[in-house]
């Protein structure tokens, strides 16, 4: 058995990766479990200088957003201007202007995005922002890789309940361009695939792994990656975020044929079990 009371590996492969693994880089972040919204959690470093950010883990979400009003201080921070490739990446669909005070949240002529709470499924309207994340390398553990260029959208405080206490935003996994695993791929040359160990145990974090296809080594010495199973993750084309957009939906989706208990097939219209 595994060290883990619970273990769950989840291993996401988006594209293939022409490097040889010599040149692949792999990041870590330790994740966390809040216990009383069963909600978890993962930290990051995020502005200049660095601060240690938990944010809510969310696996389907498309963008990273980031209360930038409370315990915002950096001094890399930058705003996108409307209209540029940079704007049409991220897929903004806004332009903000703003008349308060200049600052992370507030800019003339800046590309705005609709950042979600899974939780309470809330949204809001929000700048995006450009700024410097970290992430430690998984071996030698412990040097930070600066990303200066990680994209996300700024949110104000409010959008953060229902989430747990302590996060200041979300870190989006999902399948788009500008996910947080995405961008860090991108920025390291290494494959599009990341992995999740999530445990229960209240003594231990999890850990993501992000731009490897393995080993994945977590508690004991033995790697993984070869003692999994895979199954292709299909794409749905229809958007499920509150805010519905017209491209596919960037959470990732298994193709179920039947349902079994106890070694019984459960009756049910096989058209139920199709993404329409
Ligand atoms: C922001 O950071 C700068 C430099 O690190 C510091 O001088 C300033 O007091 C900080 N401001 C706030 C509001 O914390
Ligand atoms: C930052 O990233 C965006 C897309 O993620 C890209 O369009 C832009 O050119 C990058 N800027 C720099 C300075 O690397
Ligand atoms: C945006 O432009 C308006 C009109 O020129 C100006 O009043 C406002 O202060 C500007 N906002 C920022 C954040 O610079
Ligand atoms: C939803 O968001 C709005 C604006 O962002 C905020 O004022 C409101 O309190 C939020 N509602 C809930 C239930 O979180
Ligand atoms: C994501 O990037 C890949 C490679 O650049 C591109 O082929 C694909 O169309 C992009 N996906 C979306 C949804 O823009």
């Amino acid at each position: 058995m595994f060290h883990y009371s619970f273990f769950l590996l989840f291993l996401i492969t988006i594209a293939v990766s022409s490097l040889s693994p010599s040149l692949q880089t792999a990041v870590v972040a330790p994740i966390f479990k809040d216990r009383s919204r069963r909600l978890y959690t993962i930290q990051v470093y995020l502005q200049t200088p660095l601060r240690p950010t938990k944010l809510h883990l969310d696996l389907g979400g498309s963008f990273t957003w980031v209360d930038c009003y409370r315990s915002y201080n950096s001094s890399t921070y930058r705003q996108i201007p409307c209209y540029t490739p940079h704007c049409d990446f991220i897929h903004s669909f806004a332009c903000s202007n703003c008349f308060h005070e200049p600052g992370p949240a507030c800019g003339n002529n800046t590309c705005a995005l609709f950042p979600e709470n899974p939780v309470t499924r809330n949204v809001s309207l929000h700048n995006a922002l450009v700024d410097s994340l970290a992430l430690p390398v998984s071996t030698p553990r412990g040097r930070l890789v600066l990303f200066p260029n990680f994209t996300f959208s700024c949110s104000e405080p409010s959008l953060l309940k229902g989430l747990a206490k302590g996060v200041t935003g979300l870190a989006a996994l999902g399948g788009s361009n500008y996910s947080l695993p995405a961008q860090v791929s991108t920025a390291l040359s290494s494959p599009r695939c990341f992995a999740l160990c999530l445990t229960s145990q209240r003594s231990r974090s999890g850990v993501a792994v992000f731009g490897s296809r393995g080993p994945y080594v977590f508690s004991s010495d033995i790697d993984l990656s070869g003692s999994l199973v895979y199954t292709p993750l299909l794409l749905n084309p229809l958007s499920t975020t509150v805010i519905t957009y017209p491209w596919p939906s960037d959470e990732y989706f298994i193709g179920l044929t039947s349902i079994k208990v106890n070694g019984k097939t459960v009756a049910l219209n096989q058209t139920l079990l199709r993404i329409d």
